[in-house]
C-alpha cells in the first residue's frame, strides 16, 4: 500500500493506500465508524466496517478520541454522491490516544482560543487562514522576482527610528546606550537601490503601538519595496499590479480555503487595476459629509478608513496627505504642503494595507526635514550620504502582510492572521 497525502486521494481511486493524520471528528453507528482524518494537506472520511476489519482494529476504534493520531490503510473510493473521496479501512494503528481535547465544537471566547493558540491552529478556519497567508507570501515573491526585484535583508536591530519615535521597542545594546527593534527596513533598502535598482525586504517588524484595535499587532510582517528612477505615479502602478496579482493567486489556489472561511469571493474578483484614486483632501470632504469630524490636517483614523472603504468595491489610493502628519523622508509636491505619498486602503471596511511615497532626494531638503522632526542628524548621516553620491528620484512602499491576509480571508481581526500574535496585552503562547 502506497503512503499518500490526503490531497492526492483522487489519483488513487480503487487502490490501496496508507494515510497518517489526526482524527478531528468521529461518529459510530454500531457496526461502522466514520472517522474524519486531517493530515495537513486535506480532509478525508475513513470508514471502518466491523465486518471488514480484524477484532484488534475494531477495538482500537473504540479508544479513539478527538485529535488522536493514527495511521490507516485501505482502499480509496469515490463518494457515491459528492466529488469527494473516502478511504475504506482495512488496517488502523493508533500512534497516540489524545487526552481530552480542550477545543470542542461549542463556541469559545477569543481569550480562551488565544490562550490555546498552539492548539487552535489546527481548527479548519485557522488552517485555511495560514494556507491563504502562505499563498500571499509566495505570490509576493513571485511577482517581485518576475519584475526583477532583488531581495535585500534589512537589519532588525537599529540605532534609530524609521517611522517615528513613539512606537519603538527599546533594548540594551552593549556599550551603546540603547538599540531599537526595526519598524520598517525602508531606510536600509533605499541604500541598496544604488547597487541593484529595484529591491525589497520581507520580514518581521515591531511597533510598540498603544493601539488596541482589530488592525494592530506589535510584531507583524512587512514587505518594503524600493525603486530607483521611479516617481510616485510609477510607484502606484506597481502597488496596483502587485495587489491584483496576489488576489488572483488566492482566488486560483485557495478555493477550498475561501469556502471554509465562507468568504464572499465576488468582491475579490473585482480587484483589478485601475484602483480608485482620491486625494486626502477629497477623502476628508467625503468623510465630513458622511458624518466624520476629521479635519483637513488630520491623518485618517481607523474609523474613517472603515467608513470610506465600506462605500467602495475597489481598493482606494488616498494620495497627498498633509506633509506635517507624515514621515520625514517623504518628498513634497510643488506647493510644499502635501506629501507625494499614498496609503492604499482595502475595500469592504478593511482600510490601510500599504503605505508608500516618493522619497526626498535632495540633501539640503532632507537635512532640514530631519531637523524639523527633531531626529538626531548624526544617526542619519549615512542616509543623507545617499543624497550625495548619484542621488536619483526614487519611491517605494511597505505592505503589511497581516492586513492583506485579514482582508482577503474576510475575517474580523489581524490576530488570527499570524501564527502567534503579539499585541499590547499578549505575548503568550
Ligand atoms: O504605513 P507604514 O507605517 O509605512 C512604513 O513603515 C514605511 N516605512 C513603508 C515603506 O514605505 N517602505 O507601514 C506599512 C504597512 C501599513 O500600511 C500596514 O499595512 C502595516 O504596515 N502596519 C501594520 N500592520 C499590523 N499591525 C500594525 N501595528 C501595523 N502598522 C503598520
Ligand atoms: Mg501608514
Amino acid at each position: 500500500m502506497t503512503k499518500i497525502f490526503i490531497s492526492q486521494a483522487s489519483n488513487f481511486a480503487g487502490q490501496g493506500v496508507r494515510i497518517s493524520g489526526w482524527i478531528f471528528n468521529l461518529r459510530s453507528s454500531g457496526s461502522i465508524y466514520f472517522l474524519q482524518i486531517r493530515d495537513g494537506s486535506g480532509f478525508i472520511q475513513a470508514i471502518v466496517d466491523k465486518k471488514a476489519v480484524s477484532s484488534e482494529v475494531w477495538s482500537a476504534c473504540g479508544r479513539i478520541t478527538l485529535e488522536t493520531s493514527v495511521e490507516v490503510g485501505g482502499t480509496i473510493s469515490k463518494h457515491p454522491k459528492k466529488e469527494e473521496y473516502e478511504i475504506q479501512v482495512k488496517e488502523l494503528k493508533i500512534v497516540q490516544v489524545a487526552e481530552e481535547y480542550p477545543i470542542g465544537k461549542k463556541e469559545h471566547g477569543p481569550d480562551f482560543l488565544l490562550d490555546n493558540r498552539h492548539l487552535w491552529l489546527r481548527s479548519p478556519k485557522q488552517w485555511a487562514i495560514q494556507r491563504v497567508r502562505n499563498t500571499i507570501i509566495n505570490a509576493i515573491y513571485e511577482y517581485l522576482n518576475k519584475e526583477g526585484f532583488i531581495k535585500i535583508d534589512s537589519p532588525i536591530l537599529t540605532p534609530n527610528a524609521c517611522e517615528g519615535t513613539t512606537e519603538l521597542f527599546e533594548i540594551n545594546y552593549f556599550d551603546e546606550d540603547k538599540a531599537y527593534l526595526s519598524q520598517s527596513g525602508q531606510l536600509y533598502i533605499e541604500a541598496a537601490i544604488f547597487s541593484h535598482g529595484k529591491v525589497f525586504d520581507f520580514g518581521p517588524v515591531f511597533r510598540a503601538e498603544k493601539s488596541k484595535t482589530r488592525r494592530h499587532l506589535t510584531e507583524f510582517w512587512m514587505m518594503d519595496a524600493e525603486m530607483a528612477f521611479c516617481d510616485q505615479e510609477q510607484n502606484l502602478k506597481i502597488q496596483e499590479q502587485l495587489i491584483s496579482f496576489i488576489v488572483n493567486k488566492v482566488l486560483n489556489l485557495n478555493k477550498k480555503e475561501l469556502e471554509i472561511l465562507e468568504r464572499d469571493i465576488e468582491p475579490l474578483k473585482k480587484v483589478k487595476a485601475p484602483f480608485i484614486r482620491k486625494t486626502h483632501q477629497e477623502v476628508v470632504k467625503e468623510l465630513n459629509k458622511m458624518g466624520s469630524d476629521i479635519k483637513e490636517k488630520d491623518d485618517l483614523g481607523g474609523d474613517d478608513e472603515t467608513m470610506i472603504t465600506k462605500k467602495y468595491e475597489l481598493p482606494i489610493f488616498v494620495e497627498k496627505y498633509p506633509a506635517e502628519v507624515k514621515a520625514f523622508y517623504m518628498k513634497r509636491d510643488a506647493t510644499g504642503k502635501f506629501a507625494l505619498n499614498n496609503d492604499l486602503l482595502a475595500p469592504e471596511g478593511y482600510g490601510e494595507i500599504i503605505g508608500g511615497s516618493q522619497r526626498e532626494d535632495d540633501y539640503e531638503t532632507l537635512l532640514k526635514r530631519i531637523k524639523e522632526h527633531k531626529l538626531p542628524v548624526k544617526e542619519f548621516q549615512w542616509y543623507l550620504d545617499l543624497r550625495k553620491y548619484g542621488s536619483v528620484p526614487h519611491s517605494g512602499f511597505g505592505l503589511g502582510l497581516e492586513r492583506v491576509v485579514v482582508w482577503i480571508c474576510g475575517i474580523q481581526h489581524v490576530r488570527e492572521t499570524i501564527p502567534f500574535p503579539r499585541m499590547i496585552n499578549r505575548i503568550r503562547p
